[in-house]
């Protein structure tokens, strides 16, 4: 029996990445997984992974910024496997650009998926577990954001201070309900795949270099994210409330 036995967890952008070690972790705590993506082929290995390891699951395609899309990955859940427990909002894009280079269509691109995709998935979300009379959301939020600056990331930057907006005032709206939201700002984690390690093959850095970047000296360990995910969205963490967990190895304490 694992902590998730019985539940539904629902992961965006799973098709690789946090996504993906977060679908497999949900699934090896025993939870049923709905692994969406707009990646089919990546959300399907991600479903594969699943069932290899005797966990059960589903993939469903879904793009964040559609709200049609993101209401019927909901309703294909619920069809499934009745319920809504556990959801993490982790579909994110990003794109290094200097500010005075940016333009309206790269703009859009960071806000349609990682703000308004968000705000769709909770709103739709949080719809089903008021009739479940409950649930858990996580957001996938950064330290770039409302934490830190980081140049060549200021669209992607307000995408996230915004995510970390929205988590925190519907977490108020929907506390007394047995919903809790909160929000992961991770840095550095070793999950093949991801953003920082497309920038590390980009810039010819080691995993060993990058390491050494964090007060650490280490990268973290994929089970150091779902780690701590899976924590805001089991029961002991239910007190904790439109908060937001810094997973990074010390970068934003240095
Ligand atoms: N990797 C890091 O170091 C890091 C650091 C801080 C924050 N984050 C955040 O964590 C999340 C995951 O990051 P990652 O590095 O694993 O990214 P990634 O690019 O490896 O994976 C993102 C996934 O989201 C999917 N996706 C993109 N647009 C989508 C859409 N419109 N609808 C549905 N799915 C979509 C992609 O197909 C991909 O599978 C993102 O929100 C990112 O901003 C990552």
């Amino acid at each position: 029996m694992g902590t998730f036995s019985g539940k539904v967890a629902l992961v965006t952008g799973a098709a690789r990445g946090l996504g993906r070690v977060t679908a497999l972790a949900f699934a090896r705590e025993g939870a049923k997984v709905v692994v969406t993506d707009i990646d089919e082929p990546g959300g399907e290995g991600t479903l594969r992974l699943i069932q290899e390891a005797g966990g059960a699951g589903l993939f469903i395609r879904s793009d964040v910024g559609v709200e049609s899309d993101v209401e019927a990955m909901v309703s294909k859940t619920v069809e499934a496997y009745g319920r809504l427990d556990c959801a993490v909002n982790n579909a994110g894009v990003v794109r290094f650009q200097p500010i005075v280079e940016e333009t309206a269509e790269s703009f859009d691109f960071h806000v349609d998926t990682n703000l308004r995709g968000v705000f769709y998935c909770m709103k739709h979300e949080i719809r089903q577990m008021l009739k479940n009379g409950g649930g858990a959301i996580v957001n996938q939020s950064s330290i770039t954001g409302s934490l830190t600056g980081n140049p060549g990331e200021s669209v992607y930057a307000a995408t996230k201070g915004g995510v970390d907006g929205l988590t925190k005032s519907a977490a108020l709206e929907v506390a007394k309900y047995n919903i809790s939201i909160n929000a992961i700002a991770a840095c550095g984690i070793d999950a093949p795949g991801d953003v920082f390690h497309q920038w590390m093959e980009k810039e010819k850095i080691s995993p060993e270099a990058a390491g050494n970047l964090f007060p650490i000296g280490r990268m973290g360990k994929a089970e150091e994210l779902t780690g701590a995910v899976l924590f805001l969205c089991s029961d002991q963490a239910r007190f904790i409330v439109g908060h937001l967990l810094v997973v990074d190895g010390g970068w934003i304490a240095r």
